[in-house]
């Protein structure tokens, strides 16, 4: 194992200050399964992935809980990121439809062992698995005319429901989980057969956005004076560098920039449209009304950040190829490689590029210059950013030993790479209040099945679901230790 002993150095002692927050993320449909135990309903994905790898056993987490937690206890963290699944707290999805208590005793005795532990939940609300029967009533995300209403209250009774259930106890509230992968990717995915891509993903981004900003309008005017705790969104950014100094390729690498954040981060931290975004959709993405503006502009009190990784923008067509992902970067070419054959990073999963901590380091900055000072000014108060997600994906990880699967120094390196960035942003002035590693287990990676393995623990699937901590957990306990000591 190689381990770099840097961020390990006297300097960096306390650097981050012991109220950082640090600990790992997850989501219910990947990790849960129990899909049929306690009345929980069906999700869209159950039917998406019904022939695939799919989610309904994924690491038993439901059965499992207390091996999570006892792992996450040995780890060290003082935060854990999980998301509920609409589907187990109310079957059908709707404001009328029953509650299922068995799905609130599940999180709320998952809360209350977090807490007894010193671990603070970060709670997502939705983390794409829509109640299949949403679906099926009226397009669920993708509802427009008199249903975009329909959805608009079944999301913020949603909400509700999960405040008044765990509100007393959960102070950090995220409503949506990366809104651009789920309108430009994962929509189309979920009803291939119906997803008109040049408009149903506008539909889909503006519902993301009305959601979360009634959600948080809600809890703001019903919840906040009793419960005291903060809301806000998470948004997936790659780091997006020119390939060159051409014009086009700057030009491309801002317009890839907006379209995975502007997108979301415009109209909620600045109250725009992103000009890119209005050339681009034209009249698929009609303005806000004045009054959901009042509502959508400010509505997050953090901006969480999920980052991988960063591309090179060429700013020349993308071409016809359908399986090149033209809608969610824009579309000019992305590539990993240089034409001399300088590859951005190493590899991850399914090609993607990878280890590029330099670009986490400008990603900081830009958010913090673009949105979070702005935000903070309009609010009145300073914001931060919370590294909601940020990990390494193990290429063909599932297939070798365990021996080798533990010994993860390529997952060690990228932590160590990146985690220097975010200290040297801090010491740059910025604000940077919390990191979680995805994943806490391996688990599914939606479409792409078990492949792709993000955890710092191994799960055997085939044989009882056995747990195995990696080395990169350990790693990770003793960097945070040392970067959040008292000084
Ligand atoms: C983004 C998503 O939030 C999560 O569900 C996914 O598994 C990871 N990043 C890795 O791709």
């Amino acid at each position: 194992m190689t381990r770099s002993a840097t961020l390990l150095d006297s300097p960096y002692r306390g650097t981050l200050g012991p109220n950082f927050l640090h600990g790992y993320a997850s989501a219910s449909y990947q990790i849960e399964g129990g899909y049929e135990q306690d009345g929980r309903g069906p999700s869209v994905w159950d039917v998406a992935l019904k022939d695939m790898d799919n989610g309904e056993e994924a690491c038993d987490s439901y059965n499992r809980w207390r091996e999570d937690v006892a792992l996450l206890v040995k780890y060290g963290v003082n935060s854990y990121r999980f998301s509920l699944s609409w589907s187990r707290i109310i079957p059908l999805g709707g404001k009328d439809d029953p509650i299922n208590p068995k799905g609130i005793k599940y999180y709320s005795d998952l809360i209350d062992a977090l807490l007894e532990n010193g671990i603070t939940p970060l709670v997502t609300i939705y983390h794409w698995d829509l109640p299949l029967e949403l679906e099926k009533r009226y397009g669920g995300f993708v509802a427009s005319g008199e249903a975009q209403e329909r959805l608009l209250e079944d999301y913020e009774h949603y909400a509700s429901v999960c405040f008044d259930a765990f509100g007393d106890r959960v102070k950090h509230w995220i409503t949506h989980n990366e809104p651009q992968v789920f309108s430009m990717l994962v929509g189309g995915f979920l009803s291939k057969d119906t997803f008109d891509m040049n408009t149903d993903r506008w539909v889909l981004a503006r519902n993301m956005i009305l959601t979360h900003a009634r959600a948080v309008d809600l809890y703001r005017r019903k919840y906040q004076s009793t419960q005291n705790g903060t809301i806000g969104i998470t948004l997936n950014i790659e780091w997006c560098e020119p390939y060159d100094d051409s014009p086009e390729a700057i030009k491309a690498a801002q317009e890839s920039l907006d379209i995975h954040a502007g997108l979301f981060a415009d109209p909620i931290y600045l109250g725009r449209i992103n000009p890119t975004i209005k050339a681009l959709a034209g009249d698929s993405y009609p303005d806000f009304t004045p009054e959901e503006w009042k509502i959508i502009r400010g509505s997050s009190d953090f901006f969480g950040l999920n980052h991988y990784s960063t591309r090179w923008c060429t700013g020349k067509p993308m071409g016809d190829d359908p399986t090149r992902m033209k809608t969610f970067f824009g579309g000019t070419d992305q590539v990993t490689e240089r034409e001399d054959g300088t590859p951005i990073g190493f590899r991850g999963h399914n090609g993607h590029p990878y280890t590029v901590p330099w670009g986490f380091h400008k990603l900081l900055h830009y958010v913090n210059d673009t949105w979070v000072k702005a935000a903070g000014e309009f609010r009145g108060r300073p914001m931060s950013i919370v590294v909601t997600e940020n990990g390494f994906a193990g290429q063909d990880e599932a297939d070798q030993s365990l021996e080798v699967i533990v010994d993860d120094a390529r997952r060690q390196e990228y932590f160590e790479s990146y985690l220097l960035k975010l200290v040297q942003a801090t010491r740059e002035g910025v604000p940077i209040s919390g990191y979680m590693g995805w994943s806490l287990l391996d688990n599914l990676e939606w479409s792409a099945g078990y492949g792709p393995c993000f955890g710092v623990t191994h799960v055997d699937r085939k044989n009882g679901f056995v747990r195995t901590p990696k080395d990169s957990a350990f790693y990770l306990k003793e960097v945070f230790a040392h970067l959040t000591a008292t000084k």
